[in-house]
């Protein structure tokens, strides 16, 4: 049995090991919908985008993250996930119905640090290496 804690609610409930993320959720009254999602949603099939939850702790607790994810999520940060497509395979925290807005920051902020880490840091070459 795994822990998943959903900090918006404050619950946290048990679940085995290999559960899918949106049927704990629902079994549990976790409301992982906005308004819309509610109206659209595609009933765990990957295909609506809308049963987006934000994880905050463990994520790598998680099955790795779909095609259909890779495509619903790109404008979101990489602790994005798609309920219906992740399995739960340790302790987790999740922030249900994360902000649009935020997300997109988060995800600006995370593309930044990638691209800072793959460029070569011509500045900090040593004094000596640039004399010889
Ligand atoms: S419920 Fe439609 S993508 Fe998850």
């Amino acid at each position: 049995m795994v822990r998943i804690k959903f900090i918006k609610e404050n619950k946290e409930v048990e679940a085995a090991l290999g559960s899918n993320l949106r049927f704990k959720a629902q079994e549990n009254n976790i409301d992982i919908y906005t308004f819309v999602g509610k109206l659209t949603q595609c009933g765990g099939y990957g295909q609506c985008g809308t049963c987006v939850v934000d994880i905050i702790e463990g994520v790598e607790n998680l099955s790795p993250r779909t095609a259909v994810e890779e495509k619903k999520l790109r404008k979101r940060p990489s602790s994005c996930r798609l309920a219906c497509q992740t399995v739960v395979q340790g302790p987790i925290s999740v922030e249900t119905k994360p902000d649009k807005k935020a997300s997109l920051k988060k995800a600006k902020a995370e593309a930044a640090q990638a691209k800072a880490a793959t460029t070569t840091p011509e500045a900090s070459e040593p004094a000596s290496a640039a004399a010889e």
